[in-house]
């Protein structure tokens, strides 16, 4: 079977000498602390460095297991249900799962090629205000998108206007393979944003360290709702991303990532250059994931087992929008986990499949 399913780093991109280097010094270093329960914030040495690098005080740093369960924590401590979000349309499937899971009415913004659709946008806030806009402005996942500068100063805008709060989650920010980095909206408007990060892209999922910035009161919310619910978040992990970036590890390891990604993003964008001259989908410069509207003929419910017989497992397009329907034509190509003969071969298996 060949898999191209979900955004998971590929395996090769693994620094594992790298891991096993930071691991012994972690325990060398600090080895009963990090065994031990590290409270809610965390693993104090990781909180000062990305606080440092974040250029804020620590206080306005929070680690927890994974920015997933961030997403759910924020849902159970800053909404009730049956109050309003905004999420893009389409957006992450799993946070339009978790967002519904709580009950709340979820309204999905029109995503275009660089970034949400300001006019709907704008007329949603003044039908009702919402508790937060969760959105991807870079590189976004299932569309590989990147909001336009104009638009990130837009939104910013709109959340001091209209008092909402802005989730930037940005775990594929740095992996950006072209181009030029756009700031993030949390640096346009740091009051109203809080900014949502994870080392699962640009070191390894299975560290499970999902990172929030911004302001210390909503953290501290999220804090205790997280301290209640597990003490801490896990410290061993912790302890070892801290010694894997002050071992200097981290910025060769992106380089190899970016040299790793770049050519498969840009293989993907060929095949589809050429084989695809009538499907839609935008030209990402950067993170693990290209989303592609098929044209008229194609459709989900039937393409999935379809590709499946024939030894391709594919997402369904459907859960990466609020309104299942919306997403009958779309299948979304993580380029990440497969190398370009792979993808050759996956695409070998896809096109006969589609109706182009
Ligand atoms: C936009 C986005 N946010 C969050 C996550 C989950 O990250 P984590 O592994 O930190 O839970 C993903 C993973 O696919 C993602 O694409």
């Amino acid at each position: 079977m060949i898999n191209l399913t979900r955004g998971v780093p590929a395996v090769e991109s693994y620094a594992l000498d790298e891991f096993v280097a930071a691991f012994k010094s972690a325990i060398a270093e600090d080895g009963n602390r990090a065994m031990s329960y590290v409270a809610s914030p965390g693993y104090p040495p990781l909180i000062e460095w990305i606080a440092a690098e974040e250029k804020v005080r620590t206080d306005q740093v929070l680690i927890g297991n994974s920015s997933l369960e961030f997403l759910h924590f924020i849902s159970m401590v800053e909404t009730e249900p049956g109050e309003r979000v905004f999420l893009e349309s389409p957006s992450y499937d799993r946070a339009n799962l978790l967002m519904k899971r709580r009950g709340l009415e979820t309204v999905g913004i029109p995503l275009r090629t660089d970034g949400v659709d300001l006019d709907v946008l704008e007329s949603e806030i003044k039908k009702g205000r919402p508790k937060f806009f969760y959105l991807i402005p870079d590189f976004q996942n299932p569309m590989g998108t990147t909001t336009s500068l104009e638009k990130r100063r837009a939104i910013a805008e709109l959340a001091r206007k209209y008092d909402f709060r802005v989730l930037e989650d940005v775990p594929y920010r740095q992996l950006r393979y072209s181009g030029e980095d756009l700031p993030t909206i949390a640096s346009m408007a740091p009051e109203r944003v809080i900014k949502m990060s994870s080392y699962s892209k640009t070191l390894a999922p299975g560290l499970r360290i999902g990172v929030l910035i911004g302001d210390t009161d909503f953290l501290n919310r999220v804090k205790v709702y997280a301290g209640n619910t597990y003490i801490g978040p896990v410290s061993p992990t912790q302890a070892l991303t801290y010694q894997f970036l002050k071992l200097g590890f981290f910025e060769p390891n992106l380089k190899k990532i970016h040299a790793l990604y770049g050519p498969r993003l840009k293989k993907t964008l060929e095949i589809l250059d050429a084989e695809l001259p009538n499907a839609v989908y935008p030209k990402p410069e950067g993170g693990f994931f290209v989303g592609v509207t098929l044209p008229e003929g194609n459709d989900m419910e039937t393409l999935l087992p379809r590709a499946k017989e024939a030894g391709l497992n594919l997402t369904d397009g459907r859960g990466f929008y609020l309104n299942p329907e919306d997403g009958r034509r779309f299948l979304r190509i993580p380029f990440c986990g497969l190398n370009e003969t792979e993808l050759e071969k996956a695409f070998g298996v896809l096109l006969p499949l589609l109706s182009r």
